[in-house]
């Protein structure tokens, strides 16, 4: 199953409750080579219209530390949990992330074999590492079936300008050991 194939799946998806309200879903995009991924939490409203991930505010916000990084969009792949917009953003359902997990996302991250998963946010690290706590693990390497990388989501870290500086210098050193390893 390469990436395309899991792609048309999602886009017809049917398997949780949140394919009534979509416009469109979002798969996720970037390189199937990428030895990053980033992982969110749920597309919003642009992303639902557009089928592209991380299009909106958030998305300036993760282009902004991309670019301060040195890191560019199209070598990594970007995604999230879910991959249909939760009904007026609200909190993806704990079936909805783990159908969508199961179904999708582990498929994605096991054609892909990235090097360093990078977490976006809490309801990804809850769903890929079971952490409810994001700031005990916030900034550091985590090694289980596959090596994370957590970090705050964008948006909130369009919220708090000091979690916006600790995301940007979170990502310049994601930079730093994706360029060590
Ligand atoms: N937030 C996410 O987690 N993912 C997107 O694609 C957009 C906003």
């Amino acid at each position: 199953m390469n990436l395309s194939a899991i792609a048309n799946e999602i886009l017809s998806c049917t398997r949780c409750p949140l394919y009534q309200e979509r416009q469109r879903a979002v798969p996720g995009e970037g390189s199937p080579h990428a030895r990053i991924m980033l992982i969110g939490e749920a597309p919003g409203a642009q992303e639902d219209i557009q089928g592209r991930p991380f299009v909106g505010r958030s998305g300036k916000i993760l282009d902004n530390a991309l670019r301060n990084a040195g890191l560019k969009r199209e070598e990594l792949f970007i995604t999230s949990v879910v991959k249909c917009r939760p009904p007026n953003n609200r909190l993806p359902r704990k079936v909805e992330v783990e159908t969508c997990v199961e179904d999708h996302l582990q498929r994605q991250i096991r054609v892909i074999q990235p090097a360093i998963i990078c977490i976006l946010g809490g309801v990804s690290a809850k769903a890929l590492l079971g952490e409810t706590n994001l700031s005990s693990i916030r900034g550091h390497l985590i090694q289980r079936d596959h090596l994370y990388f957590p970090t705050y989501h964008p948006a909130a870290a369009g919220r708090n300008p000091a979690w916006r500086m600790i995301f940007e210098s979170d990502l310049v050193n994601l930079r730093s050991l994706i360029d060590a390893i």
